[in-house]
């Protein structure tokens, strides 16, 4: 149980500025040559130099304000994005990440993208029909199974992919701030489900900005501000030491 699941070896992510000039734009327009030379050559951090292991059957928590680039760190360990320098391994099959639209057609229905899911995982129709039935029952999405997932709010969409990564036989099981989404009761259910997914073994990231949930569910939690490691350690540590930041900050 010693090997590792997901490794970040001084990982950065970079934008290109440009989609970060909104609130200069006055200045950009009143000096249109020098600013587009200065777009050009400068870039955004959204994850600098980051490190971290992930051991297999581990659950660690992913804590930060707005902005601080946990949703790039899980785009970045799903493959939905490449890193800009740094190395990422990653060993095991993991879950679609619906928010970042990876795994998932959007002309397809709910049912069908299940069926898409499952099947690239290897699993022979028998298997499909049996996990089918509690994929959809669990997502509450009732007629709406059958429509193309474009008409789907949000929420809806959070739902299903929800259910599809639990359900299915994947090895790394990510979420970002999924429990933010739907009703209390529904909530509920995710919680349950990813606790009974910690205890069959899988290797969790859970990025939420709830407290007592991190507390619950991680044995390990990495603080991320200003888009770097801040602080990684034992879950009531770092916990304990960012809610006291917050507080200073006001
Ligand atoms: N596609 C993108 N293009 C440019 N900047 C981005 C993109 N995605 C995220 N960012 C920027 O990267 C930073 C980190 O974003 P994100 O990982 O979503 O933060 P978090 O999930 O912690 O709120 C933010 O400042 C965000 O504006
Ligand atoms: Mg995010």
């Amino acid at each position: 149980m010693n090997e590792n699941a997901i490794v970040f070896e001084k990982v950065s992510k970079s934008y290109p500025l440009y989609h970060h000039i909104i609130g200069g734009i006055k200045r950009f327009i009143f000096n249109i040559p020098g600013a587009l030379k200065a777009i050009k050559s400068s870039r955004y951090d959204a994850l600098r130099d980051i490190s971290f292991e992930i051991k297999k059957g581990e659950t660690v928590g992913v804590i930060g304000r707005n902005g601080a680039g946990k949703s790039t760190t899980l785009g970045l360990i799903a493959g939905v994005m490449k890193c800009t320098s740094g190395s990422i391994t990653v060993n095991g099959r993991v879950a679609p990440l619906l928010e970042l639209g990876a795994g998932f057609n959007h002309e397809l229905t709910g049912r069908e993208n299940i069926i898409l899911n499952a099947v690239l995982l290897g699993l022979n129709i028998s298997e499909v029909k049996e996990r089918m039935t509690s994929i959809i029952a669990f997502s509450e999405l009732g007629d709406f199974i059958d429509q193309p997932i474009r008409v789907y709010s949000s929420g809806m969409l959070a739902r299903l992919g929800f259910s599809v990564a639990a359900h299915l036989n994947y090895e790394i099981l990510l979420v970002d701030e999924v429990l933010g989404v739907g009703d209390q009761q529904f909530q509920k259910k995710c919680y349950d489900k990813i606790l009974e997914s910690k205890q069959a073994g899988m290797t969790i990231v859970f990025v939420s900005h709830s407290m007592p949930e991190i507390e619950k569910v991680c044995g390990r939690v990495i603080w991320i501000e200003n888009h770097t490691v801040k602080q990684i350690g034992e879950t009531k540590q770092v916990i304990d030491a960012y809610i006291k930041a917050q507080e200073n900050h006001g």
